[in-house]
């Protein structure tokens, strides 16, 4: 990312010396801002910062209902965002936070609400303790249509809408022709009477399951059929919602249900226009960091 972009923010606690000294590793030239939610995370990054001589921006990750990171409570915030404004190589930017546990189409006025009002107290709290908030991230796929309803925020960070999934289109957040993503699969097997199989398991689909229905993903041309079942290699098309009836060798494309582990699957993304590939692209953030041999664990 630092090559396309010169502010990037971490939305991720970087915890452990490899992952901090990657991260300080990144040119100056980066404005770099981390989310985090503890004492600790705060203070190895103020260690290797000061040891790499730069100065990094700290955004305070708060929990507005998701329950998975964020600090839990108004003196948490205050506690944290006092130690980070404290620390010399830290800069205290603001507050972050991740609204995942706001998916239902229907109900997403309520629940944006409820987190407007929850993101007013802990602004107004700041800003009583004289720290005011320069950045208030947050926001998602889902809530990306409420986002002008949350007062005080300044940036969104939608990720999925780049090319949207089943789960989106079933979180009422887009539509079906909203999706650009799609699996390229063969039919290999028709061996078995009432179903079809595709040389697409979970190794390309992954195996997350769909808010609603079933299967792991669906035919983008046959929208009744699914791929009810997964072994790695190999995706298990139900033909029994359906009366089309593939050969073996022919194509389809599959629309699955989460995106992101798809892109994360693949190596490269191609750019189909009109049945024909125009570009394509490596998926280069993808994979892990590499031990050398004889690293201490
Ligand atoms: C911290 C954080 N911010 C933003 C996003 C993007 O959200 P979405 O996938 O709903 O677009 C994610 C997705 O997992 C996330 O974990």
């Amino acid at each position: 990312m630092a090559e396309v972009c010169d502010d990037l923010l971490l939305a991720y606690p970087p915890v452990g010396a490899s992952k901090l000294r990657r991260l300080m590793s990144l040119p100056n030239t980066v404005r770099l801002t981390v989310a985090l939610d503890s004492v600790e995370s705060a203070e190895q990054l103020e260690r290797e910062a000061a040891e790499a001589g730069r100065s990094v921006g700290v955004l305070v990750e708060i929990d507005v209902g998701l329950h998975r990171v964020g600090v839990q409570s108004l003196e948490g915030m205050l506690k944290l965002v006092r130690r980070v404004a404290d620390h010399s190589f830290l800069e205290y930017r603001g507050i972050a936070f991740y609204p995942g546990h706001i998916r239902g189409g229907a109900t997403v006025q309520d629940d944006v609400a409820q987190l407007g009002a929850d993101l007013q107290v802990a602004i107004r709290a700041l800003d009583k303790a004289d720290l005011h908030p320069a950045v208030v991230s947050g926001g998602s796929t889902p809530t990306v249509w409420q986002s002008h309803l949350l007062e005080g925020l300044t940036e969104i960070r939608p990720g999925t809408y780049v090319y949207n999934d089943r789960t989106t289109v079933q979180a009422g957040a887009c539509d079906w022709d909203d999706c650009a993503l799609t699996v390229l699969a063969t039919v290999v097997s028709i061996a078995v009477p009432g179903q079809a199989v595709i040389d697409a398991g979970s190794k390309a689909l992954g195996r997350e399951p769909p808010l609603d229905g079933d299967g792991f993903g669906v035919l983008i041309d046959q929208p009744e059929v699914t791929v009810v079942r997964l072994s790695e290699e190999h995706g298990i098309l139900n033909l029994g919602t359906s009366r089309w009836r593939p050969r073996v060798g022919e194509t389809v494309r599959i629309l699955p249900n989460h995106g992101c582990i798809v892109v994360h699957a693949h190596e490269k993304i191609y750019g189909v226009r009109d049945g024909r590939v125009e570009t394509s692209w490596p998926v280069t953030a993808r994979g892990r960091r590499r031990l050398q041999v004889g690293t201490r664990l």
